[in-house]
């Protein structure tokens, strides 16, 4: 279904994107169609919030989130860490974040990844559990690898505020 939609966009913006040598003939036509797709088609289609509808958009957030939630307490390398935590807050929480940095139409709400995990003194194995567990969640849902990587990379660059190391 996710490749559908990809192959979707790509024989879009390929539509698109032929407007580089149009036969004088053809000229008016290709202009107003070039005009229609800076108005709407390509505009819409290359979207910045392509990643958030690969993740399924809310519904599939909220199941990945779900999945997470779920591994996370099964792991006892990590569980730990959220013994006095409001599992609600936390679940929403993370479901507003994803959201956000995939592009969707969510403002996420929490407090900083900075101020989150201050003096948690997450170890690597300990980040990478928690990154294992997404992927984990992510794959269940049939997130594409591509998309799965356009996430992680993005939670990637949070790594420092969130271990309080660089790297
Ligand atoms: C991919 C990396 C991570 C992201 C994007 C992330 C994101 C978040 C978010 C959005 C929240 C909710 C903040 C709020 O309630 O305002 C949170 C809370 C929390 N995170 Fe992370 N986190 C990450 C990695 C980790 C790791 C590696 C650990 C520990 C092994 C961890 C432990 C916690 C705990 C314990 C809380 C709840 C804090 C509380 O009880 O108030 N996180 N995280």
């Amino acid at each position: 279904m996710h490749t559908q939609r990809s192959d979707h966009l790509g024989a879009r913006l390929s539509t698109c994107s032929g407007f580089a040598a149009p036969k004088p003939s053809m000229r008016g036509l290709l202009a107003s169609l070039l005009l229609a797709c800076l108005l709407g088609g390509c505009a819409a289609t290359a979207s910045h919030d392509q990643l958030y509808q690969d993740l399924g958009k809310l519904d599939g957030i909220t199941r990945i989130a779900d999945g997470f939630l779920y591994y996370i307490g099964d792991d006892e390398r990590v569980v730990e860490f959220f013994a006095e935590t409001d599992i609600d807050r936390f679940h929403s929480k993370i479901i507003e974040h994803i959201c956000a940095v995939s592009g969707g139409p969510c403002r996420y709400t929490g407090d900083t990844m900075v101020d989150v995990h201050r003096g948690m003194d997450i170890s690597e194995a300990q980040f990478n559990a928690i990154v294992e567990h997404l992927i984990q969640a992510m794959n269940d849902e049939q997130v594409p690898t591509r998309a799965q990587n356009r996430l992680l990379k993005l939670l990637a660059d949070l790594h420092g505020e969130i271990t309080g190391r660089a790297g």
